[in-house]
């Protein structure tokens, strides 16, 4: 993995794909597994490419190569090299049989890819990761994804330190071998890529149902977890039940082997992984109960265990031809289980949601040097590429294309997009090829978002002619430009609006050319740089409701007075635009506030709507919840060059007073305690909701009048039935600086001591405290013996969070928190190089730092892009954020 200094990695683009020279039809391993040192047998039938003659060249990374044969017979040493991780063979034949015994160090591989041992070396399992790279950490191979391959795969290990033997595909027999020795064999019917292999071996315990499929398939679903956590699998297999349902009801997709495992570890690098037929999931997502989990956590297992079922078709089945591609299953995965997630719950509080971590996540990576297209045009570490633009915008491109085409349409564009490309490694140009087919529609104009980096911005400019009821909507697009891309093209937007009265009803929509009755709510579509739009017979002037349900990926600038908003805010039907009037308003007062102006009139008009809504006895409490939250700092922030991030902070903070101070500390505090005295550990949507609105409110109670909340938030850790209260009041504690969150720090450190999800929660809730006092905290934290740099959830739950949610306590001034950070990526990066090259994109927006800091963030960059050890992966995310 480590790269000699100052020699980079070698730039892969996507302009010079070509199809692999030799490829494998027919995959035989072996495995004997130990924790120490496992080996591995493969025998790989060859399959010739374009070029019979040209040498074969396969993947392998840190293999110890113990013996090679070509047709049974030993290949002689001048017959192959073994260098740059690369085997080479010149003079192979199609249909010869490539046979390799090599060994591997599982204990020893802190990088968690490849084959590796989660937990103590006494105790633990071992288990594998292979996308997008790992397969090469295992065995010799073509490791890329257009090269699909039957499987066959054979574990032998000690019967009592591994009495569970599992790997992908249908199992095909068992038996005991000597020495207290068992094996087990496993036959995948459908051909897959090598990212797609997985094993797991060890001491595990299982949860298992019965399902049947709705073309009449019996499954056998299992999950697996360690025994002191199977007890907590419960939801994830509800939640899977109810994905299998969901995608043959609304994709038409039945599960297609005859077991589906489903694996939880404790010590893995991302969220979790589709492997055919084995799911390996961070345990973080899989499991679930009152006690240690939060509401939101909940959301999250059913989330990414319906992603990772949905992955099946959009993904196994259909796979990507190269990595460039990889928003081809995430992205359109991504859109699937948010329409999942949709349906099972709130649909336009998801959407919110989405929205919110888009905003927060997607359109800051956007605005940094990190930018990149959903569809990358190059890499030099592909694990970099794993981001919120080639999954979260890469859904919300499906989610535009999918409203382009109408829901009959998608469904026949989807079936159609399945069944063409069942068993091979697909394009980006495949999946939109097959909608525009199926609807008639012209989608190419669609595929410049896939290429085109960077977040368009709506510039949407009203005129009301009241002389002949006229309504002129010019609508405007630019891109800045992003590293690569100096020169933006116009792209499609889709427009979905509706125009208000100022009772705030939806009128009646004409456009100017047409005699049709549009209804209340149509979808304009910008495809010029501007372009305009004429409404007729509007008797007042409207106000415009726009962009509905978030319609396309780009940040509005709308000429609002606050009024306007303030009427959408009260009135607008769509959810999601009511929420989004409310944040506009915010912007609004925020951008004021910021130079100094008077944001009364902005404030006023929003406050005095959040009040009114407050009051009305029968809102959701989750929308209430949403509303009475302002933007993130990340999102505001966004809006500024020369960022003071305490500064930011503080104007949150201003925001938050101001919605907290209009509503008044009766009616709040009447309104948490009705909710406290409710308050249970139920987990149906209504009760999660309302303890979301009471958490709100105890953050409210507590920038009005700390001395108010601190007993209040005191009481709620003291008497919360589960998790969510018990940890929303933690949180308080600790914001408000009450002596009281030392106490309740240590109960809650007891009470979880040997429960790791619980005490990720413990260190993230205090990396999330503000202020100057975070570095010193945080230090404090990671000399913890809890803490530990080989445990990605751990690294993330403190680093993570301190780097990249705590903006006014690492964003330091006198920029210690970057030396902090600095010194420990180091170290992390010789662990575990994709772990440590994520924390450091929490340095991508360092340009717009105000001076001082700026200074202090650049040197301590450029500090680390010259030492010689660095990852690959964490030297290309170092060097491109300073490009
Ligand atoms: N395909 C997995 C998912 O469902 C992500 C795995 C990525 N792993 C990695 N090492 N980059 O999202
Ligand atoms: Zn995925």
């Amino acid at each position: 993995m480590n790269k000699p200094a100052g020699m980079p990695a070698p730039l892969i683009r996507l302009a010079d794909y070509q199809p692999p020279a030799w490829s494998v039809s027919d995959v035989d391993l072996e495995f004997d597994l130990a924790i120490e040192r496992s080996e591995v047998r493969a025998r790989l039938v060859l399959q010739a490419g374009p070029d019979p003659q040209a040498p074969l060249r396969f993947n392998g990374e840190g293999l110890e190569l113990l013996e090679i044969l070509l047709d049974g017979e030993p290949l002689p040493a001048g017959r192959y090299r073994h260098e740059h991780e690369l085997l080479t063979i010149e003079g192979v034949r199609h249909g010869q049989v490539l046979e390799t015994r090599v060994a591997l160090a599982p204990a020893a591989n802190t990088a968690l890819e490849g084959l590796y041992l989660s937990g103590r070396r006494e105790t633990g399992f071992l288990l594998t990761q292979c996308e997008a790279e790992g397969f090469r950490h295992i065995t010799f191979f073509p490791d890329r994804p257009d090269v699909q391959a039957r499987y066959t795969v054979t574990l032998r290990a000690d019967r009592e330190r591994f009495p569970v033997l599992l790997a992908g595909g249908n199992p095909a027999g068992h038996g005991e071998l000597e020495n207290g020795r068992h094996w087990a064999r496993f036959v995948d019917p459908y051909p897959r890529p090598s990212y797609l292999f997985a094993l797991v071996a060890g001491r595990l315990e299982r949860i298992s149902q019965d399902y049947r499929t709705a073309d009449g398939r019996d499954v056998a679903l299992h999950i697996w977890a360690e025994a002191d956590v199977i007890d907590r699998c419960d939801y994830a297999m509800d939640a899977l039940v109810r994905s299998m349902r969901w995608d043959e009801q609304v994709y038409g997709r039945n599960y297609d082997l005859d077991v589906f495992h489903v694996v939880a570890t404790h010590d893995f690098n991302m969220g979790a992984m589709e492997n055919k037929g084995l799911n390996i999931f961070n345990a973080k997502y899989l499991l679930a109960d009152p006690d240690s989990s939060t509401d939101e956590e909940y959301l999250h297992v059913e989330a990414v265990v319906a992603h990772e079922y949905f992955h099946n078709w959009s993904g196994n089945r259909v796979t990507c031809r190269d990595w460039f591609q990889l928003s081809l299953k995430e992205g359109f995965t991504v859109f699937r289980d948010q329409s999942f997630s949709a349906d099972m719950n709130s649909a336009s509080l998801k959407r919110i949601q989405d929205v919110s971590t888009l905003r927060r996540a997607q359109f800051s990576e956007d605005a940094g040097p990190l930018s990149h297209p959903v569809r990358p045009a190059q890499y030099r570490e592909i694990n970099n590429f794993y981001t919120a633009t080639v999954y979260e915008k890469g859904a919300e491109l499906v989610r535009m294309l999918a409203g382009r085409v109408g829901p009959q349409a998608f469904r026949q564009g989807t079936d159609l997009y399945f069944e063409r490309n069942d068993g091979r490694a697909a394009t980006i140009e495949d999946f939109v090829g097959a909608l525009g087919e199926a609807s008639g529609i012209d989608l190419s104009p669609y595929l410049a978002w896939y290429g085109q980096a960077g977040t368009p911005r709506l510039q949407a400019r009203g005129n009301y002619d009241p002389a002949n009821g006229r309504y002129v909507l010019e609508l405007a697009q630019s891109t800045a430009p992003t590293p690569d891309q100096p020169h933006k093209k116009a792209l499609p937007i889709p427009v979905r609006l509706s125009l208000f009265n100022a009772d705030g009803q939806a009128q009646r929509l004409r456009l100017a050319d047409s005699e049709q009755d549009l209804g209340t709510e149509t979808v304009l579509e910008l495809t010029d740089q501007r372009q305009r739009f004429e409404f007729t017979g509007l008797s007042q002037p409207p106000i415009p409701s726009l962009l509905r349900g978030f319609s396309a990926p780009v940040v509005l600038d709308a000429d609002y007075a606050p009024d306007q908003l303030a009427i959408l805010l009260r009135h607008d039907p769509d959810g999601f635009n009511r929420w989004e009037a409310g944040q506009q308003l915010a912007l609004m007062a925020y951008d004021r506030l910021y130079r100094g102006e008077d944001a009364s009139a902005a404030l006023q008009a929003w406050t005095e709507a959040l009040a009114d809504l407050f009051a009305q006895p029968d809102l959701d409490p989750g929308l209430l919840a949403e509303l009475l939250s302002p933007p993130s700092e990340t999102e505001l922030a966004e809006r500024q060059v020369d960022i003071d991030p305490e500064h930011i902070h503080h104007l949150r903070h201003q925001l938050n007073d101001a919605i907290a101070a209009r509503i008044g500390l009766p009616p709040l505090l009447a309104r948490y305690q009705a909710l406290a005295a409710a308050s249970t550990s139920a987990l149906d949507a209504s009760s999660q909701l309302r303890r979301r609105l009471k958490q709100v409110l105890l953050g409210l109670l507590s920038r009005l009048d700390a001395k108010v909340a601190i007993p209040l938030a005191q009481a709620q850790y003291a008497t919360a039935p589960a998790m969510t209260d018990r940890l929303a009041a933690l949180t308080v504690l600790l914001n408000t600086g009450a002596a009281e969150a030392g106490p309740a720090l240590a109960d809650y450190r007891r009470r979880y001591a040997d429960n790791a999800l619980a005490m990720d929660k413990w260190f993230a809730v205090q990396a999330r405290v503000p202020g100057a006092a975070a570095l010193a905290r945080i230090e404090a934290l990671a000399a913890d013996p809890a803490f530990s740099l080989k445990n990605p959830n751990r690294v993330m739950s403190l680093l993570g969070i301190f780097a990249r949610a705590n903006a006014s306590g690492f964003h330091r001034a006198d920029g210690k928190g970057y030396a902090f950070v600095s010194h420990q990526l180091q170290v992390l990066d010789a662990l575990n190089p994709q772990v440590a090259a994520r924390l450091a994109t929490a340095l991508n927006g360092w340009r717009r730092l105000e001076s001082g800091r700026r200074e202090a963030a650049h040197a301590m960059l450029r500090e680390l892009a010259a030492r010689p050890q660095l990852s690959r992966n964490l030297a290309e995310i170092v060097n491109r954020i300073l490009e």
